[in-house]
């Protein structure tokens, strides 16, 4: 995943910040990268790099360790967050029809996030509505019964919220430089 201008530095200094309360012994890895997931919402890989090199571990370990456990993502949360459930209703009911649909229309897998950080895509265990079922999670918003013309609505309705935003804020802009 590509960085934001700046990012870099951020990830940097939000990681060393961190690293300072900390010691350098290697029970330290989990708390430091939790803390890390908790102040930057993921795992850079310069975050990870710098936490080997301060605790004097191979990178390969940090990765390891990031990749074990699924509380940690190494792909930044989009600005909209999908989730597919994939518990026993919604698969037996076409789940991964519809994580299958994301993935093609989004162009990214599930675990990762688009390039321009609008979308990111995992799979959930079962949110507790099965009966709606295949359910996904679009936000804070429950999707019931989808289908994959559904997932074609559900992503063309923030295509469409996405121009809008941006044609105001061109309007704003030329009526910015017009009152100068
Ligand atoms: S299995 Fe998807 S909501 Fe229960």
């Amino acid at each position: 995943m590509e960085l934001l201008p700046g990012e870099l530095e951020q990830i940097q200094r939000d990681t060393a910040e961190i690293l300072q309360h900390h010691g350098t012994e290697r029970r330290e890895l989990i708390p430091i990268i939790q803390e890390i997931q908790e102040k930057l919402g993921y795992l850079p890989k310069p975050a990870m790099e710098q936490v080997a090199r301060a605790l004097d571990i191979p990178e390969v370990d940090v990765y390891s360790v990031a990749t074990f456990y699924n509380q940690f993502r190494l792909n930044p949360p989009g600005k909209h967050q999908i989730k597919v459930c994939m518990g026993t209703a919604c698969h037996m009911m076409g789940g991964h029809i519809v994580m299958d649909s994301f993935e093609r229309r989004l162009e990214i897998k599930e675990g990762e996030t688009t390039p321009d950080r609008e979308f990111s895509l995992e799979r959930v265990a079962c949110v507790g509505c099965c009966a709606l079922a295949p359910v996904v999670v679009v936000d804070e918003k429950v999707e019931a019964k989808v289908s994959p013309i559904r997932v074609d609505g559900i992503l063309l309705t923030f295509e469409i919220e996405k121009s809008e935003q941006e044609k105001e804020q061109e309007k704003e802009q030329q009526e910015g430089g017009t009152e100068e």
